[in-house]
């Protein structure tokens, strides 16, 4: 597989640690790698994460990307020192896992996060709080601005065993920013959110990032990568398939052509059909793809000619979706 980093602007893009330290590199990734042991015997091997290099620099939203059990989770459980790698190297804030002093500058939302069922969001985020050096007056008051932040203050003093599945997901992102971290790494922070909750999840990672914090986040919603991210890491199988800047990956050009027509005749589907272009039918219309921008004022004039209807012209260019399921499928 080639390398990915190879594609990337080094100035713009993650990619790898560099010989010279650089304090604006928060999270760098050198070659990491974990095998997990199964079985009693530990004969059975699986092989998470095969050599994973990337980095996250200071002001950076990137998304961490890749299908069901591609590595997301072990690689970032590698990097907070969460569980040991089997090779290669994790740094936070330019300091060697597992390290006391990054991990104090770091906010971390776990996959499926933890809250002890008989607190309340009030009491576990202090809590958290406190467990980050925050004391007295200072952490009530950040308990319950950040708790207002996330949206569960109307129910911050309800027992988490009451609450629902995305108000639990929002206290404990409540607890990853209540000691008001540099970086913040999230694991899946739009999980079991509806809609809503995800557009106001998105607003709080916006205005975090604004307020000059660092966003590494993993997550399934490519859309919402897209529309939040500027760079993105995407994991194949273990190993990095992707990674760069969104808009330098995105270039923008046109791919083809989608040209749907209303009340097209038998006639002339099939003669596009047997022309070689893909004709998809929808309710009470076709959509014809058209590769190259030159083929498309022919295809419109034939269409016209034979008494069909045009409807709408859309030029498709390259997504986030497509880069995906070409990479990392
Ligand atoms: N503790 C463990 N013991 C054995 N295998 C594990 C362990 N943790 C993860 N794995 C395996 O490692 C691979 C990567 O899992 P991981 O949880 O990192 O994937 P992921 O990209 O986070 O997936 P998802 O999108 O579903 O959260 C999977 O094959 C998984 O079964
Ligand atoms: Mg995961």
């Amino acid at each position: 597989m080639a390398e990915p980093r190879q594609q990337v602007d080094r100035d713009e893009a993650p990619g790898p640690r560099s010989a010279a330290p650089d304090s604006d590199v928060l999270i760098s990734a050198t070659g990491l790698r974990k095998t997990f042991k199964l079985g009693l015997l530990r004969r059975k091997t699986v092989q998470a994460v095969r050599g994973v290099s990337f980095e996250v620099r200071r002001g950076q939203i990137v998304g961490f990307l890749g299908p069901n059990g591609s590595g997301k989770t072990t690689t970032i459980k590698m990097l907070l020192g969460l569980i040991s790698a089997s090779g290669g190297e994790a740094h936070l804030f330019g300091e060697r896992v597992p390290s006391r002093a990054a991990r104090q500058r770091l906010g971390f939302l776990p996959e499926n996060p933890y809250v002890y069922p008989y607190l309340t969001p009030r009491e576990f985020v202090e809590l958290c709080g406190r467990l980050s050096g925050l004391g007295g007056k200072r952490v009530r008051t950040r308990a319950a601005e950040v708790l207002d932040r996330t949206g569960v203050l109307y129910a911050a003093d309800r027992q988490v065993r009451r609450l629902s599945k995305g108000m639990l997901q929002r206290t404990a992102l409540g607890a990853a920013l209540v000691a008001d971290p540099e970086l913040l790494v999230l694991d899946e922070p739009m999980s079991g959110l509806d809609p809503v909750g995800r557009k106001e999840v998105r607003d709080i990672l916006f205005a975090e990032r604004d307020a000059g914090r660092t966003i590494f986040f993993s997550t399934h919603i490519l859309s919402d990568v897209e529309a939040m991210c500027d760079h993105v890491v995407i994991l194949r199988n273990g190993q990095v398939v992707v990674a760069g800047a969104i808009r330098q990956l995105l270039r923008g050009e046109v791919l083809r052509t989608d040209v749907t027509l209303g009340e097209p005749s038998a006639e002339l589907r099939a003669a596009l059909a047997a022309d070689g272009f893909t004709v998809r039918e929808r309710p009470g219309v076709v959509v014809v793809e058209v590769v190259g921008q030159d083929a498309v004022g022919p295809l419109l004039t034939r269409a016209l000619a034979a008494g069909a209807q045009v409807v709408e012209v859309q030029p498709r260019r390259e997504t986030l979706e497509d880069l995906f399921m070409n990479r990392a499928l």
